[in-house]
């Protein structure tokens, strides 16, 4: 099972990229699904053909989804929000912020994302692609599962003890609602899968992100800055993509459009250096039916195959140094001052810009105190020590 997963800002072409990329494998003899999870579905016009919410075939060896976010947010997580709303209701929050309060934003596609733990359960298909929302919301909601298995950890154990005491008290003394053991289980179940995501898209050995990007700037410095945020929630990314390159015949309306994306062109080399670059010119028209979707693919992937790894990257990893470890976290492009840590007992609290993640550290850093972190070779070195104050009692491992 490979699943590959395309990203980029609004517009830049993932759609296209993606629906391009299942065609090829497909037509390779891959086994091939492609799905797209943002609500703003495109993918049955790239297709040319009219997509649903169930995977259907729409040509030999491949299939097409659209998810219905909506659907898959009901049926995993509508109890919980049901109960949420009434809990808020209770509270005096008025009706119309309910349901919005009730539905964490952008929960709707993180539900959608599901649908890939279900297919890589069936085991029904080789290659699984994805056109993932863009940028910003899909990684946030990627990380998503991670805080709320660190809720179920820490909050889940005790509610349900206090329940267990509070509930028959508080049914006779209070109309609070007061939740069922019911919608607790479908909560711990629905972060279950959610964990489960994770792990299947975190899984290095199947799943590697894709960047697709524009030579446009600030379309490149998002792209820079998803590879930073991809690499710290642990998701491998083995190529970018630069689409609609102008080719060197425009007429001279685009000439300096043009010049200006040769001027970036060098510039993203050197910024994603040492990922692979897959390239597509600027078509002359929209790239719609498969008989164009099959040029793209061409452009991008001439005779290789999309379902390779094309790049095996660096991973967040551990290394035992003297007196302590070194926790080493690929950051490409993160500066130093964009980072701060935080550590309370088993978990270290990186920084990035507007962006945290929380990482909940292994029993033999844990132990030991987060003492320096600095950047060597486009990666975040967190440097573990003994703490002065607590060797008496810390062990290394
Ligand atoms: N290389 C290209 N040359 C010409 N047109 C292109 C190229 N790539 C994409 N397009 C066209 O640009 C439009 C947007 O592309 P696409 O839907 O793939 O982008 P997207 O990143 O998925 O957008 P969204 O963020 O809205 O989902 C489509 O009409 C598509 O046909
Ligand atoms: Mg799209």
């Amino acid at each position: 099972m490979r699943i590959l997963f395309y990203t980029g800002k609004g517009g830049v072409g993932k759609t296209s990229v993606a629906a391009a990329t299942a065609l090829r494998c497909a037509q390779r003899g891959y086994r091939t699904i492609v799905l797209s999870t943002d609500a703003a579905h495109s993918l049955g016009d790239s297709l040319g053909v009219e997509l649903r919410a169930e995977p259907m075939q729409v040509l030999p060896n491949l299939w097409a989804q659209e998810i219905n976010a909506l659907h898959e947010l009901e049926s995993s997580w509508g109890e919980v929000s049901r109960y949420l709303a009434e809990l808020l209701a209770w509270q005096g929050v008025e009706t119309i912020a309910q349901g919005e309060l009730s539905v964490i934003p952008g929960t709707e596609e993180l539900f959608s994302l599901l649908q890939i733990k279900r297919h890589y359960d069936e085991q029904k298909y080789d290659v699984i692609v994805v056109d993932a929302a863009p940028t910003g919301e899909t990684l946030r909601l990627l990380s998503l599962p991670d805080i709320m298995r660190w809720w179920i950890a820490r909050l889940f154990p005790i509610a349900r003890a206090l329940l267990k005491v509070v509930r028959p008290v508080a049914k006779r003394v209070t109309d609070m609602p007061i939740a069922e053991d019911e919608v607790l289980a479908s909560a711990q179940q629905a972060i279950d899968a959610l964990v489960d995501v994770r792990h299947i898209l975190t899984d290095q050995q199947v799943t590697t992100a894709r960047i697709v990007m524009n030579l446009e700037k600030m379309v490149i410095r998002e792209a820079q800055r998803s590879l930073t945020y991809l690499s710290l929630f642990g998701y491998a990314v083995d190529a970018v993509v630069v689409n609609r390159i102008l080719p060197a015949n425009v007429d001279h309306h685009f000439a300096a459009w043009r010049a200006m994306q040769q001027e970036y062109a060098p510039q993203v080399e050197e910024m994603f250096e040492p990922l692979p670059i897959l390239r597509a010119p600027h078509f002359d028209r929209e790239i719609v039916g498969p008989e164009l979707l099959h040029q793209l693919a061409d452009r991008l992937f001439h005779d290789r195959d999309p379902a390779e790894f094309l790049y095996h990257g660096p991973v967040q990893r551990i290394e035992k140094m003297n007196g302590g470890f070194d926790l080493i976290v690929p950051l490409p492009f993160a500066s130093e001052d964009q980072i701060h840590l935080a550590q309370s007992n088993d978990e270290l609290l990186i920084s990035v810009g507007w962006h945290r993640h929380r990482i909940v550290l292994p029993q033999s850093l844990a132990r030991l105190r987060a003492q320096d972190a600095y950047f060597e070779d486009s990666a975040l070195r967190v440097v573990f020590r003994k703490d002065a104050a607590t060797s008496q009692t810390s062990q290394v491992m």
